[in-house]
């Protein structure tokens, strides 16, 4: 369906959890209490939401977390989520520690894609940022889903003084691999607020001196904000999702669904409408329907990370308890 300001809105990002097994410094803190097993809304209930959203023109289905893999029942959910009648698309968001022994039954669900995070590829530097030791887990699930031949894009948060020196190795990934590598640059979210990042304006012009003869790709390669270009020699594409200076709201295409129940029109703000309630509620079809369409149709304008909120508060959750 179409939002008031005219934007196509057909996909959602589903996080299924807040919960983490790393604790990446610019998303989460090491503690940090998570949404108990009674607040933490059923997959029977997220299905029920997806379902009334399909019928709404929604059919590209995000799953993120926090981890989504740590959640028990992730692989069935992601399997019925998939066998819904409107469902175009479903791919998933995941730090990949868990993810290699997950590839033969994702690759049998028929998933349509698997972003995975990583920011560096030096063991120490990894301990550094995620604050756990699991680096060999990651990259060994990252070759393991691309030789499974699942689509597989790499998001890396490139910060300054941490891993800023690693540029090119990380671009080059997707010289040697049929991967994706995307530089996502960092949002004043959360823990984020703390570090410094790069944008596109920034990395395209190293990326340039070296690789000349890249070019910009009109090829869709998701659904995401990213903006891609191609280098010759290369398998893959590389990525900057420019969540900042490179605002994309003006064709925003989402909403957000929290694993605790809000449908949240936009990654910036605080508000949302509270599904799980309705649900609780006893809310029909028809009343739960209503609510996900006044919600989509009400999505903010843009966000304001340069000023002061002007469509209402600005959000205050770490990245983990809204799924990126
Ligand atoms: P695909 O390319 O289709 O897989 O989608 P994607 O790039 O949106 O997915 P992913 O989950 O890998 O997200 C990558 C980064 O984009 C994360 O840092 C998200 O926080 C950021 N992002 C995703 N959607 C939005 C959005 O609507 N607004 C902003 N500001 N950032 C977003
Ligand atoms: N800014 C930008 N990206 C972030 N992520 C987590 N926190 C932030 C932030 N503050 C990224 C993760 C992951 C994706 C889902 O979101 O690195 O790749
Ligand atoms: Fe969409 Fe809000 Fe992200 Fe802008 S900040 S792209 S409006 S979700």
């Amino acid at each position: 369906m179409k939002d008031s300001h005219n934007r196509v809105i057909d996909y959602i990002r589903i996080s299924i959890t807040d919960r983490c097994n790393l604790r990446c410094r610019y998303c989460m803190p090491e503690d940090i209490p998570s949404i108990s097993h009674d607040e933490i809304m059923r997959f029977e209930s997220i299905l029920r939401i997806c379902r009334l959203a399909g019928s709404l023109g929604i059919r590209k289905f995000k799953v993120t977390g926090g981890e989504p893999l740590v959640r028990k029942g992730c692989l069935p959910f992601l399997k019925e989520l998939k066998a819904l009648p409107d469902t175009e698309q479903v791919t998933l968001t995941t730090n990949g520690v868990l993810l290699k022994d997950c590839l033969p039954t994702l690759k049998e669900i028929g998933i349509d894609g698997v972003n995975v995070s990583l920011d560096t590829l030096n063991p120490d530097t990894f301990f550094r940022i995620t604050r756990r030791p699991d680096f060999s887990q990651v990259i060994d699930s990252i070759l393991s889903c691309q030789a499974a031949g699942i689509r597989t894009k790499v998001n890396t948060v490139l910060l300054q003084g941490v891993n800023d020196g690693e540029f090119f190795d990380l671009v080059h990934l997707a010289r040697d691999y049929p991967l994706d590598v995307r530089f996502i640059e960092i949002m004043p979210i959360g823990c984020g607020r703390q570090y410094r990042g790069y944008n596109k304006d920034s990395l395209l012009p190293l990326l340039v001196s070296k690789y000349p003869d890249y070019e910009y790709s009109n090829e869709t390669r998701g659904n995401g904000p990213a903006v891609y270009i191609t280098i010759p020699g290369f398998q893959g594409y590389i990525g900057f999702i420019d969540a900042i200076h490179g605002k994309f709201c003006h064709q925003c295409n989402r909403v957000r669904l929290t694993s605790d129940g809000l449908l949240k029109p936009c990654l910036y703000y605080n508000s949302g409408t509270n599904l799980k309630e309705l649900i609780r509620n006893q809310a029909d079809d028809e009343q739960l329907l209503s609510a996900i369409k006044n919600a989509i149709y009400h999505k903010p304008t843009e966000h304001q990370f340069f000023h002061t909120a002007l469509e209402g508060p600005e959000e205050l959750r770490k990245m983990s308890q809204i799924g990126g």
